[in-house]
């Protein structure tokens, strides 16, 4: 295959952006005008860097994100996204030199070999290799039944999964997109040009990824010491037996009990994000974090509720706060005394 200059690709690519809407709305209307709701994000203002469209993913969360890094005093160095899945907030970090450098880590193996891929210089390969693929029902399953002999065929597979199947979703019991957007099945998520160009793109901040195939708890706890790093945490949502996770992804296990007990330990600044389950908020009261709400829209564009958690939510003021159940709260506190 020939190897283009990546400006020459980059100039055969038309843009062509993925629609998602994101409504803000208030959670407790009886509470109107108590809070300065803030501005709803529309999601398609935000920058689509990800060669992934990934369940579960956190473009709806950049603005806040955003807003996050710019109350860090002294401006930390590292980005860890231990659960980087699509990793929209580390690449949003990067290419808008919020930070240096990140560390991205993922369980799946699959999803593991496309960012590996990009940091060993293979994005362009890709680029290349979905231009190229012409794509149809038989030729997506005939591409898939090959067993791949390179991490780079292995991770075109994944972008090939990931693309024409339904949600996106990779794990066991997930199978081609029906019905799709309009009618166009498989093809519906397929944008040859939009997704070459995002791999060319990302070629200009691979020198600045170190991508870990390892599990995200180990390397919190690695960095624990460490001022300078920040975490952006978004694990699978299980907590409590929660089912959402385990439809979604292949690693879905997790102790989320020692998530939080390593997140008291940490010297840097955290953000997780969770689903608003009572399990989640019970974990986060125990541990005296704080919590706020954050309204989105679904892919189903139904209005869904998720949890922010971190050390000191005070830059989240304008965001409705999770009610606490203030004697609860206090009962715990002097049992642990
Ligand atoms: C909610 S998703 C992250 C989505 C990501 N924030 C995004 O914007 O695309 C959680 C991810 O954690 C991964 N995962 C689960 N357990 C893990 C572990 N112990 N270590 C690293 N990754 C893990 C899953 O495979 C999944 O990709």
């Amino acid at each position: 295959m020939s190897r283009l200059k990546p400006h020459r690709l980059t100039k055969q690519l038309k843009g062509h952006s993925e629609m998602t809407t994101h409504k803000q709305v208030l959670l407790f209307p009886e509470e109107q005008g108590r809070f300065e709701i803030p501005k709803p994000v529309n999601v398609a203002s935000v920058p689509q860097r990800s060669p992934f469209r990934y369940p579960g993913g956190k473009t709806w969360f950049v603005p806040t994100f955003r807003h996050w890094i710019s109350t860090i005093y002294p401006k930390p160095n590292i980005i860890i996204e231990p659960f980087a899945g699509g990793g929209i907030v580390s690449l949003t970090a990067l290419f808008e030199d919020l930070l240096q450098k990140a560390i991205m880590v993922e369980l799946d193996d699959e999803i593991a070999a496309v960012w590996e891929s990009i940091v060993k210089g293979d994005a362009e390969w890709l680029a290349h290799r979905i231009l190229a693929f012409e794509l149809s029902r038989e030729s997506v399953v005939s591409e898939l039944k090959k067993i791949p002999s390179t991490s780079r065929e292995k991770a075109f597979q994944t972008i090939l999964k990931n693309r024409t199947f339904h949600g996106g979703i990779l794990a066991e019991g997930s199978g081609f997109l029906k019905y799709g957007e309009n009618g166009k099945g498989i093809h519906s998520r397929w944008y040859p040009t939009t997704i070459a160009k995002r791999f060319l793109n990302l070629n200009n901040i691979a020198d600045r990824i170190d991508f870990r195939c390892y599990d995200g708890l180990t390397v919190i706890q690695e960095y624990a010491d460490r001022h300078d790093v920040i975490y952006f945490i978004d694990p699978p949502y299980t907590a409590g037996g929660k089912k959402a996770g385990k439809r979604l992804y292949k690693h879905y296990d997790l102790d989320h009990e020692h998530l939080f007990e390593l997140c008291e330990t940490l010297k840097g600044n955290f953000l997780m994000t969770y689903d608003n389950a009572d399990e989640v908020k019970a974990m986060a009261r125990s541990h005296r974090f704080q919590m706020r709400l954050i309204p989105m829209t679904n892919t189903h564009h139904a209005t869904i509720e998720e949890l922010v958690i971190s050390r000191d939510l005070s830059w989240m003021d304008a965001f409705p706060a999770v009610h606490e159940p203030q004697t609860e709260y206090a009962l715990q506190s002097i049992k642990k005394v």
